[in-house]
């Protein structure tokens, strides 16, 4: 099990590519299950999440190569729509897959998600969703079977929360159904537009995406296309966190600045300068960083729940009293007792993080509970004084391409051991 042993202090400075985005390569990973031929998906980060897809894509009967972040899959010997227990467990999202396999065999079986480290994350909307498309659904001993061996029907389905996952596989599902699928308020995210993205490059007649109405004319199949991931929010949001934390000044090459309005006024409200590029931007941070007011996490184009917990870590070494509310996730708050052993000050009332400022963070041996919340504790870890040993960097991998060599080219002093 590999750590990241930081030594923090150093102000990070220079350049940083920032990698393809996690969460639209999965779903358009899922999405290649539908189309005939060879998919090339450019852009595509090198992560265990990835690799995770991979696997289930090939156990599904697909041929898959990964080299230089551009993996090419052809699923013209699909054979299989069952998702075995030890492949979904590597990855929550494989439930994504559901929708893809459904559209393509006409039956799909998983075991069902479970709870996961931010706490029970049901799929009713995407249960009740591919039903509403015409799926027979039955569940037993913890296995989740949906069928539809003439195919499925468009229809109008209203989501009662703009789940990402749900309105994604809702995307997949009825992309080749019979009719027209409307889905009313669907997810915004920029990752479902690149999913629509895709699909309408191999022939798929998706439209809205982007706004809370999407309307999919189901077509009869979908051919493969080549197609580049867009950048990952999320993992710019770490590398400025990153800087801010330690009053440094990056910049940030290919990235899209409209998808990080919401985390942007944030890093200015606590004292950080931003320039904008057409794909680049530039963040100068202040000495000391100041306090934000709140941060409340919404569906977007509010402030990411994913990038609370960077938000939070930078936070925790501003001038003054800053509230985090997280409003998505019940249980994301896990990785604050481990933030607790670099000496942050926050409590935590429920759904509310309330972060004291301090004066200096102390390294310490602490533990990744969640994705983001390892990062947090490496965007903490930069600016503590002395060593801190990061363990369990297995979560950090499922987002992070190369972190480590990221930093250290910024001039953190971190190494992988
Ligand atoms: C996706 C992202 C994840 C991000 C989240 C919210 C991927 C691979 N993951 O996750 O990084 O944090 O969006 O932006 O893209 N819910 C239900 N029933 C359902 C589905 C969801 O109650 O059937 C609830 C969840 O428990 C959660 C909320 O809705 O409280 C948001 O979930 P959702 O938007 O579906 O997130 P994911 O697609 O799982």
């Amino acid at each position: 099990m590999s750590k990241l042993v930081i030594n923090g202090g150093n102000r990070l400075f220079g350049e940083v590519s920032i990698h393809g985005a996690k969460n639209s390569v999965l779903p358009i990973l899922a999405a290649t299950v539908l189309c005939n031929g060879n998919s090339i998906i450019h852009n595509c980060p090198k992560l265990s999440d990835v690799n995770a897809s991979l696997n289930i894509l090939r156990h599904l009967g697909c041929n898959c190569s990964f080299k230089n972040n551009t993996v090419t899959i052809d699923t013209n010997e699909i054979r299989c729509s069952r998702i075995p227990d030890s492949l979904m467990l590597k990855m929550r999202s494989s439930v994504i897959f559901l929708g893809a396999i459904l559209g393509r065999c006409g039956n799909a079986v998983i075991s069902s998600p479970g709870g996961c480290e931010l706490g029970p994350r049901p799929i009713d909307l995407h249960i009740s969703a591919l039903k509403r498309l015409g799926a027979k659904v039955t569940e037993s001993h913890g296995l989740i079977e949906f069928n539809a061996p003439k195919g499925l029907n468009g229809a109008n389905i209203n989501l009662s929360f703009a789940s990402v996952g749900a309105t994604e596989n809702i995307i997949l599902a009825s992309s080749t159904a019979k009719g027209v699928t409307i889905i009313h308020n669907a997810a915004k995210e920029p990752e479902i537009c690149d999913l629509a993205d895709f699909l309408n490059s191999c022939g798929a007649r998706i439209f809205g995406a982007g706004t809370d109405v999407i309307t999919i004319y189901g077509v009869d199949s979908l051919k493969c296309c080549e197609h580049t991931v867009i950048p990952d929010r999320i993992a710019a949001a770490t590398y400025m966190a990153a800087t801010a934390i330690t009053g440094g000044e990056i910049t940030l090459k290919n990235v899209m600045p409209s998808h990080l309005t919401a985390i942007n006024s944030v890093f200015e409200e606590a004292g950080c300068q931003i320039k904008y590029a057409e794909k680049s931007i530039i963040v100068k941070a202040p000495q000391r960083l100041s306090r934000v007011s709140i941060v409340r996490t919404a569906i977007y184009p509010g402030f990411p729940t994913d990038a609370g917990p960077l938000i939070l870590a930078m936070l925790t070494k501003a001038r003054g009293t800053s509230i985090m509310v997280e409003n998505i996730f019940e249980n994301r708050f896990r990785y604050i007792d481990e933030l607790k052993r670099l000496g942050v000050n926050v409590r935590v009332e429920g759904r509310v993080a309330i972060v004291e400022g301090v004066d200096s963070l102390s390294g310490a041996a602490c533990k990744c509970t969640d994705l983001r919340g390892g990062a947090a504790l490496v965007v903490a870890a930069l600016a503590a004084q002395g060593v801190t040993v990061v363990g369990d960097t297995h979560h950090i991998k499922r987002g992070y391409e190369n972190i480590a060599e990221r930093l250290s080219l910024l001039g953190a002093d971190i190494k992988e051991i």
